[in-house]
């Protein structure tokens, strides 16, 4: 495995890989890797000849009130784990390496940019889009992995590549789950006990709506009632968004009738915790 840090070699190194006919997996990560991100290494393994895992924690997704400088990084532990996965290349620039001075370029995706965390985090998915697309043109990926966790990213990022025509195929993967449920996140770090404990009230929330979509209800409003009714029931949790949507253009559903995705964000204490689950 070896570590790229400047985009020029990593640039030559893909070259000479893709001459040799080699499909390459791309892994986008923002390090601090758990095992959702080890569940798209795996994949990737499967699927492709040469495995690159990106660790970048990009500045221009994070709002200037957000968790940027207290992100969790630990390189040393995310480069055992790569290794032990097989990773052929990790590629970890720094942000002026990415972004140096003069950088004036965005990709913006628009329309279901704006609505759930594109409603909260104003600015954070041309952040996301830009450095995705800015990763592709440096790795040149057949395949990108993504998880399905962050099930709007992921949709945002089909989107892009369709209509840049960037020629990537995008592969989302399940939800990696902890013991008691909650959704694997390199942010799960930031909860306290009793935070962690109070978390496990969004698992619970997505679970009772599945029980109510099983045993027949229809109505989007019931379904947001009673997840807001189980995470409510918590202490030191605001739920920023419970909402039902329409899985390719994130429109709200009223009455569901085909595939549904139902997405929640809730800050618990002062960590913003983000799950879903689809309905079909
Ligand atoms: O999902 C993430 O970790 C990030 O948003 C991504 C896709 C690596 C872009 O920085």
């Amino acid at each position: 495995m070896k570590v790229y840090k400047s985009i020029s070699s990593l640039i030559k190194k893909v070259r000479e890989v893709k001459k040799q006919g080699y499909k390459i997996g791309l892994v986008p990560t923002m390090g601090f890797l758990h095992k959702g991100h080890m569940s798209l290494i795996r994949k990737a393994r499967k699927d492709t000849d040469y495995i690159i895992v990106s660790i970048f924690v990009n500045p221009a997704q994070f709002g200037p009130k957000e968790d940027l400088k207290r992100y969790p990084v630990d390189l040393k532990r995310d480069f055992m784990l790569c290794e032990r996965e097989g990773v052929d290349i990790i590629f970890t620039p720094e942000a002026k390496e990415m972004y140096p001075n003069g950088y004036a370029t965005y990709v913006n995706v628009e329309k279901i940019t704006d609505t759930l965390c594109g409603a909260s985090r104003p600015g954070h998915f041309r952040g996301v889009s830009t450095v995705v697309a800015k990763l592709f043109n440096i790795t040149m990926p057949d395949i990108a992995y993504f998880g399905r966790k962050d099930a709007q990213q992921a949709i945002i990022i089909k989107r892009m590549t369709e209509d840049l025509n960037m020629g990537v195929k995008i592969k989302v993967m399940p939800i990696v789950r902890e013991k008691d449920g909650l959704a694997m996140s390199s942010r799960n770090v930031y909860l306290n006990r009793k935070e962690r404990c109070r978390s496990q009230s969004i698992c619970k929330s997505l679970k009772s709506a599945k029980e109510l979509f099983n045993s027949g209800e229809r109505e989007s409003k019931k379904i947001i009632n009673k997840i807001k009714r189980v995470i409510d029931n918590q202490p030191d949790t605001k739920i920023d968004y419970v909402a039902i949507v329409d899985t390719k253009d994130l429109k709200d559903i009223k009455r569901i009738s085909g595939e549904a995705l139902v997405a929640v964000a809730v800050w618990i204490g002062k960590t913003r915790l983000i799950d879903n689950i689809i309905l079909n």
